[in-house]
């Protein structure tokens, strides 16, 4: 362990994956720009890492995602139209997209050798010292008025000073989709791990929690995905750090308050579209008028 108590300061986004499922949307733009309603994946998951403190972003990039790059960088020209414009409110909008005291660091993944090899492409970056992990594809609320996922992960790793994986259960029959994980009650929302199998069949699973794309994680893990032997096609999963991670320290699972929505999967995407208009304070009302002249 490092030394207590120590801190979240930096978080990782693995951003390098193909987004496949999305194709043609994909071909030349990255899935993480896709938006929902008029905000990126990516900035809603960087958002939630603000909140939580961490202030150094680090992206996992790959080829075509220079539009990553560009969303957190200085818009010259539009910035300088809206500026002689006296746009002031859509300048402000533009600004807020990187605060000033927010660092973003970009490394390449060469080669998509899976989310293990990706977090472990950030190590230089992040150092001997706790770090959270998002993947944007996941869309995570908090409830309604309450604090956001990652916000309540660190709370909780304030306390337990050891690694935490997001969790919520799962129907039976989605089991395979998710690492499913088990073990003993540990307070309040949380689960020490001592199992954890990638998407089980649904007779093989431990238990129906199911982890979601957030993870607070402690620096050792680096050592432990390194240490993995390559999958089919050489890659590294970072399912199997974790669990090698959890034989030499505790590993916690935190069953979040709120919700996430897949935007990897069409399904998911549309559902975030939907249910985050119908709360979008300019557009809200009138889509769901527009909603209710619909015959579902
Ligand atoms: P996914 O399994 O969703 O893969 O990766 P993908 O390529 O993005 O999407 P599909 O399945 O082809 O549609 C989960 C997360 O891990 C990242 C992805 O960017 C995504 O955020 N990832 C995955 C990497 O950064 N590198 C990898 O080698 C693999």
């Amino acid at each position: 362990m490092t030394q207590n108590p120590a801190r979240i300061r930096k978080a990782v986004f693995p951003v390098a994956g193909l987004g496949t499922r999305f194709l043609p949307a994909t071909k030349a733009q990255p899935k993480e720009m896709l938006p929902i309603v008029d905000k990126p994946l990516i900035q809603y998951a960087v958002e939630e890492a603000y909140a939580a403190g961490i202030r150094h972003m680090i992206f996992v990039t790959g080829r075509n995602k220079r539009a990553i790059e560009d969303h957190f960088d200085t818009a010259y020209e539009l910035e300088t139209e809206l500026e002689s414009a006296q746009k002031n409110a859509l300048l402000e909008l533009v600004h807020s997209v990187t605060p000033n005291d927010m660092n973003c660091s970009y490394v390449r993944q060469p080669r998509m050798l899976g989310l293990g090899h990706a977090v472990l492409c950030a190590e230089h970056l992040v150092g001997n010292e706790p770090f959270a992990v998002l993947l944007a594809d996941d869309l995570m609320t908090g409830p309604t008025g309450g604090d956001p996922v990652l916000v309540q992960m660190v709370k909780a790793f304030e306390k337990l000073q050891g690694s935490i994986l997001a969790v919520q259960e799962v129907p039976l029959n989605h089991v395979r989709r998710y690492g499913i994980v088990a073990g003993a009650p540990a307070g309040d929302r949380l689960i020490k791990v001592e199992r954890m199998v990638e998407k089980p069949k649904p007779e093989a699973a431990p238990s129906r929690m199911g982890v979601a794309g957030r993870y607070v994680l402690t620096p050792e893990v680096f050592a432990e995905i390194s240490a993995q032997p390559k999958g089919a096609g050489g890659e590294i999963q970072l399912t199997d750090g974790i669990a090698a991670l959890m034989k030499k320290q505790s590993v916690y699972a935190f069953q979040y308050e709120g919700k996430r929505y897949d935007c990897g999967s069409k399904e998911g995407f549309l559902e975030a579209t939907v249910e985050l208009a119908l709360q979008h304070t300019e557009v809200g009302d009138a889509f769901r008028s527009y909603l209710k002249t619909l015959a579902l």
